[in-house]
């Protein structure tokens, strides 16, 4: 069976990216796949910082790479931070990229998974600007990431209050496709090796 694994870049509680994914996440099961969904609350990490990782590698590092390891796809939500991904998802990104006592090398975690990405925001433009950044982070580590992305604009308009149903019937059904798309792509894909997989490191 397809694994996937879904996170937010967001960590408040009401968090509409935290909503937007696990659209996204039902439709993926929808299709067949196992979905894991975590909370990167409950992986806090220091700020990745050579020397300290250098004497020992952080204890939620390592449980965050073993459940990357664990699943063939990911499905992130993320908003924008001043135009890019939030600090706290690529540090917590950055520690799972590097060699570990457990994975030794780097990227191994991500190296040959394929992904899906949205984002969403109060604002007119959904936080579509951190979605070309979270691409190129994950494409460099060895994550092919599905040409079909989905930035949800308005998200305050979208959704019944703080609680977690989407009124708007049409963007749930885009969400819920894209989801189903990565388990589509992981189907034909799966045990594959590409090219660029095996090109670095
Ligand atoms: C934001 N927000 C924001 N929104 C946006 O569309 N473009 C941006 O560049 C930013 N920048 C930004 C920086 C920081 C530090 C914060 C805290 C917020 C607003 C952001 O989209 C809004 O708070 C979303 O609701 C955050 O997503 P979650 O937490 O609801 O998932």
């Amino acid at each position: 069976m397809i694994k996937i694994l879904a996170f937010a870049g967001s960590l408040r509680e009401h968090s509409y990216n935290k909503r937007v994914l696990n659209i996204a996440v039902e439709g993926a099961r929808k299709a067949g796949a196992e979905v894991t969904v975590i909370d990167l609350r409950d992986y806090p990490m220091p700020i990745f910082d050579h020397d300290d990782y250098a004497k020992g590698f952080d204890e939620n590092a390592a449980r965050f790479q073993d459940i990357l390891n664990e699943h063939d796809g990911l499905l992130i939500a993320s908003p924008e931070y001043n135009g890019s991904i939030p600090g706290g998802m690529k540090n917590a990104i950055d520690w799972a990229s590097r060699p570990s006592p457990k994975y030794e090398k780097s990227v191994q975690v991500f190296k040959g998974k394929t992904a899906a990405i949205m984002s969403t925001s109060p604002g007119s433009f959904g936080g579509i600007r951190c979605l070309a950044h979270l691409r190129g982070i994950l494409s460099i580590m060895f994550v092919s990431v599905l040409p079909v992305e989905i930035a949800v604009t308005f998200a305050q308009d979208k959704f019944d209050g703080d609680g977690a149903e989407m009124t708007d019937e049409k963007t749930k059904k885009v969400l819920e496709d894209l989801g189903a798309s990565l388990v589509k792509m992981l189907e034909k894909t799966k045990g594959e090796t590409t090219a660029a997989n095996t090109s670095r490191i």
